[in-house]
C-alpha cells in the first residue's frame, strides 16, 4: 500500500520526506539557507506487550539533534537506550510520536523503504562487531557496496581506502578471528561508514573493551565523525567517554533529560 503512493507521487510531495508541519519548507524554497534538526523526535512513545503485562517504555520522549552534533547516550540497563537507536535507524517502529531523521518521516516506512533509507543515510555500530567470520576484513567492509549492486572491484577498492582511514590498511586479508577485539571494532566502523551516511548510532561501540581500547577506538569515532561531517549519537555506559561528546543526555523514566557539564566532569575524577 504504502510503496504503491511512494511510486505515483512526486518527490515533492512525498509525505515522507516532508518536514513536520510548521517547518520553513517555503524559506528553503525561496533559497534562503534553513537549519532544521537532522533528528527531530516528539511525543515517542513505545510499547511492547510481552507475554505477561505491557512494557512502555517512552513517556513522549522528545529529541532534537543538529547536524553535526556528537550526542551521548546514558542509562540503566533496560532504559530503552537500544530501542531509541532502533527507531532512530529505522530498525523499529515507534508504537506513536513522529521521528524525523536526515529529512525522512521514518515511522512511515515500509520495509523496503527501510532498508534504503539505513543503508543511504544510517551508520550502525554495535557493541559486538558482527562481522561476517568467513570474510577478510577488506570483503567485509565490501559487504554494504555489494549489497547496493556496486561491481566487485570497484567496491573492494574504495573498502581498501576505508580501511586505510580506521589505520588497518595492513590488515585487509586477516579474517575477524585473526583480529583484536579494538581492531574488529575499526573493521566495524569502517563498514559503518562505507556508503557515506549522514547518521553515525553506536550502541555501547566501546562496551566490550578494555579502557585503553575503548579510548583509542573512541579517538578514531570523534576523528570519523569530525572529517566526515558526520551526527553522531553514541550509547555508552562511560561517563568520562560521554563527557568527551557534544552533550550528553541521560535515558530515565522514558525521557532524555540533559546531564550538565558540570557534574559530568566531576564524575571523570
Ligand atoms: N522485542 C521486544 N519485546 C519485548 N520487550 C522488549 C523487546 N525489545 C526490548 N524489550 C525490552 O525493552 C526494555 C528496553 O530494552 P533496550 O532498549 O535494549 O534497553 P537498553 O539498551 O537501555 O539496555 C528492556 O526491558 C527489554 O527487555
Ligand atoms: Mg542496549
Amino acid at each position: 500500500m504504502k510503496l504503491n503512493r511512494m511510486t505515483q507521487i512526486s518527490p515533492a510531495a512525498d509525505p515522507l520526506s516532508s518536514r513536520p508541519a510548521g517547518e520553513p519548507e517555503a524559506r528553503a524554497q525561496h533559497g534562503v539557507r534553513t537549519q532544521t534538526p537532522i533528528i527531530q523526535v516528539s511525543g515517542l512513545q513505545k510499547s511492547y506487550k510481552p507475554a505477561r503485562g505491557e512494557l512502555t517504555l517512552f513517556r513522549d520522549l522528545s529529541l532534537q539533534v543538529e547536524a553535526g552534533e556528537m550526542v551521548a547516550v546514558v542509562g540503566q540497563s533496560g532504559a530503552g537506550k537500544s530501542t531509541l537507536l532502533h527507531i532512530l535507524g529505522a530498525l523499529d517502529a515507534p508504537s506513536a510520536g513522529t521521528v524525523y531523521c536526515a529529512s525522512t518521516n521514518v515511522a512511515q516506512l515500509g520495509p523496503r523503504q527501510a532498508a534504503a533509507f539505513r543503508s543511504r543515510e544510517i551508520g550502525y555500530v554495535w557493541q559486538f562487531h558482527y562481522l561476517l567470520p568467513e570474510f577478510t576484513a577488506l570483503e567485509n567492509v565490501a559487504m554494504p557496496l555489494l549489497a547496493r549492486g556496486q561491481q566487485k572491484r570497484k567496491a573492494l577498492a574504495v573498502a581498501a581506502n576505508w580501511l586505510r582511514e580506521v589505520g588497518l590498511e595492513d590488515r585487509a586479508d586477516h579474517r575477524p578471528g585473526e583480529l583484536s577485539g579494538g581492531e574488529q571494532q575499526r573493521v566495524a566502523l569502517a563498514r559503518a561508514l562505507v556508503n557515506t551516511p549522514r547518521l553515525l548510532l553506536a550502541d555501547e561501540p566501546t562496551g566490550d573493551l578494555d579502557e585503553i581500547t575503548a579510548g583509542r577506538v573512541f579517538d578514531l569515532i570523534e576523528r570519523l565523525h569530525a572529517s566526515h561531517g558526520l551526527t553522531s549519537i553514541l550509547v555508552t555506559h562511560n561517563l568520562d567517554l560521554a563527557a568527551r561528546c557534544t552533550r550528553a543526555l541521560r535515558l530515565e523514566s522514558g525521557r532524555l533529560v540533559a546531564i550538565p557539564a558540570a557534574p559530568r566532569s566531576e564524575a571523570r575524577e
